[in-house]
């Protein structure tokens, strides 16, 4: 059902977001704000911020971020059209009527269900039956117990073109047809389309049979005969066994992606559950995000001959530009020529767990990978290797994470090919111990606070037009932001806060400043408590700083891209250095506004712990 705007926007303005969140998660008053522990990430100190009146919830940890359907649907799991039923209902609001098309498409794929659920009923009886004697033997063979079979619901298409057909003839032959149970040549009746197979079904999360996976008895060609893509078979977004491996996964916190059905079956004989196979083809994006529901980091489990580590290399590339924060893979490498459902029966259940002990997380999989590559006695070959590794990082699409993996990806590299990297300084590496949050604030957010500070005080555009810049901001509405605060103040350098503000809002970047308001007014030079005397002579410094730190990162990268040379390695360890110090100190311009007055005590109070274990420089 098509939902409009104007509805969602009346659902959105009745529904108080606060005491939605506020059911399950602790909220308190902040200002006009409501506070607490952020649902989408482990936190200790409350960075999740809650907006009454625009109707959104943010975390400054971890950038979740939405409205009240998006918090139904992600926080609690909920479908999208029940999150919204769920608040019209607790609004007092009718649900609009669905339109005509869309109710027609959604009877439909209710009868083809209806189609393939009565196939998969048909098939189990037939695997049961006279005909099914060869199957169940096969199946014996292969160690599948008559209960595994019924818990997969694992049946027998007989060797017959027409016998599907009159069996669920009350269907109709254009709905069977439609379901892939039936093939349609032309100029030829419809026939069976599984003839002489094991059926395994393939079923949604809720459990219903979708689709079939038909093996041939012992050898032939093809070994497996799939259902086509249907109205109800997207094969791209199906993942067999999801309906059983979910509630497993849950339990043990875990879950496998093997290749085939059979590794799946294989390893629930021996009581693992938590596996999922997609359907022969290479893992899409589609899939990894049905998987990314059920647990942060799935587990690819690949053979470890040269097409497995190829298929495993694809999924690793594929994740990237998808991945979020907190998701991710993990690679297990098995024993060449073994697949899982061979380790399972030729070792058991120990056997399996030996094989998937000790996998390789995304980032190392990938540089791996990418380092088996090259020869690495050779210069040319190393600076390909980082260019790839460049490429591989940028091609994350969210901004903070492309940067980690460029982080993650040079200390592999120089950890590899002889260049360590001086020990980080204790205090920076305290503030990096705190998470997200830590992570996010050296990543950027002094940048917004300064802009921030920028609007309020324009005359220190003005004094340091060319530090503002010349910084290189990645974030889209922020660096128009800047724009705008240069562009005020080369031509209208006359012009007050209000008048900025204006033109903001005309180029619709209020909200852009809103949104960090809470931040912000950590730093002293956004406090309203403040003479503006001490919040410019602070907002200066602390631009300053920034153009210095970004002077020293250029440097960093000039040396990097140069010779590694004996000259360029104390140079290096001389900037890093001078670096640390500069974070430091930007540290302490932030630790200032607790002394004024702290808003946050126990982030101060770990900020000043930190500053102790330094020696309080
Ligand atoms: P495998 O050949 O590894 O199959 O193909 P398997 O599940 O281990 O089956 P057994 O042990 O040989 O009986 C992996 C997956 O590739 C798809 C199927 O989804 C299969 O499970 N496949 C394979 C096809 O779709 N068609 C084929 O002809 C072969
Ligand atoms: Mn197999």
């Amino acid at each position: 059902m098509m939902l409009s705007p104007s509805f969602l926007d009346e659902l959105r303005a009745r529904t108080s977001l606060s005491s939605l969140i506020g059911r399950t998660v602790k909220l308190t008053k902040a200002g006009r704000e409501y506070r607490g522990c952020c649902p989408f990430h482990q936190e200790k100190t409350p960075s999740f911020y809650v907006n009454d009146e625009k109707s959104f919830y943010h975390c400054f940890g971890c950038s979740a971020h939405g409205d009240a359907i998006r918090f139904l649907t992600e926080a609690q799991g909920l479908p999208f059209m029940e999150a919204v039923k769920e608040l019209a209902q607790a609004a007092g609001l009718d649900m609009p009527a669905p339109d005509p098309a869309a109710q027609a498409r959604a009877q439909r794929a209710a009868t083809l269900i209806d189609v393939t659920e009565a196939s998969a009923a048909w098939f189990r009886e037939q695997l049961g039956g006279l005909d099914g004697a060869a199957a169940r033997a096969y199946l014996e063979r292969r160690g599948v117990s008559p209960a595994l079979a019924a818990a997969f619901g694992i049946g027998f298409a007989p060797d017959s073109k027409g016998r599907l057909k009159a069996a669920l003839d009350r269907f109709g032959v254009p709905m069977l047809v439609e379901a892939g149970m039936l093939i349609a040549v032309e100029g030829r009746d419809p026939y069976d389309r599984f003839r002489g197979r094991l059926m395994i079904p393939i079923r949604d999360a809720r459990g219903r049979a979708i689709a079939f996976g038909g093996r041939i008895l012992d050898v032939g060609e093809p070994k497996y005969l799939n259902s086509p893509e249907t109205p109800l078979f997207d094969k791209g977004r199906t993942l067999f066994n999801l309906d059983r491996a979910g509630p497993a996964s849950r339990r043990t916190n875990r879950l496998f992606v093997v290749e085939g059905y059979m590794d799946v079956i294989g390893l629930a004989s021996g009581g693992i559950d938590e596996a999922v196979a997609p359907l022969g083809t290479a893992l899409t994006e589609g899939q990894m995000a049905r998987l990314w529901r059920l647990v942060d980091v799935p587990t690819l489990c690949f053979d470890g001959d040269a097409a497995g580590q190829r298929a495993a290399l694809r999924a690793a590339e594929r994740a990237l530009p998808v991945l979020t924060v907190g998701k991710s893979l993990r690679f297990a490498r098995l024993p060449q020529g073994q697949d899982p459902d061979d380790i399972v029966k030729a070792g058991g259940v120990a056997a399996w767990e030996a094989a998937v002990a000790s996998p390789a997380p995304l980032v190392t999989f990938l540089f791996e990978a990418e380092a088996a590559k090259i020869d690495a006695t050779s210069p040319e070959a190393r600076a390909g290797l980082r260019q790839r590794l460049n490429t591989l990082a940028d091609s994350c699409a969210d901004r903070l994470m492309a940067d980690e993996y460029r982080r993650s990806f040079n200390s592999l590299f120089f950890e590899r090919f002889g260049w360590k990297r001086p020990e980080r300084g204790q205090l920076t590496q305290a503030v990096l111990d705190t998470g997200p949050a830590g992570r996010r604030e050296l990543a950027g957010l002094y940048i917004r606070s300064v802009l921030y500070g920028l609007t309020r005080y324009p005359r220190v555009t003005v004094d340091r037009l060319e530090t503002i810049g010349s910084l290189r901001i990645e974030h889209d509405a922020f660096r128009r932001w800047r724009d705008v605060l240069m562009r005020v103040a080369i031509t209208r350098p006359d012009l007050d806060t209000d008048g900025i503000e204006a033109i903001l809002s005309s180029e619709a970047l209020t909200e852009t400043a809103r949104l960090n308001l809470m931040f912000d007014l950590r730093f002293p030079f956004n406090r309203t408590d403040v003479s503006p005397a001490y919040a410019i002579e602070r907002l200066m410094a602390m631009v300053d700083m920034i153009g210095e730190e970004r002077d020293l990162d250029d440097e960093i990268a000039q040396l990097n891209a140069a010779a590694l040379t004996d000259t360029g390695l104390s140079r290096y360890e001389a900037i890093e250095t001078a670096r640390q110090r500069a974070r430091e100190r930007k540290l302490r311009l932030r630790e200032r506004s607790y002394e004024l007055g702290s808003i946050d005590e126990t982030q101060a109070a770990e900020l000043a712990a930190a500053s102790a274990a330094t020696g309080g420089m």
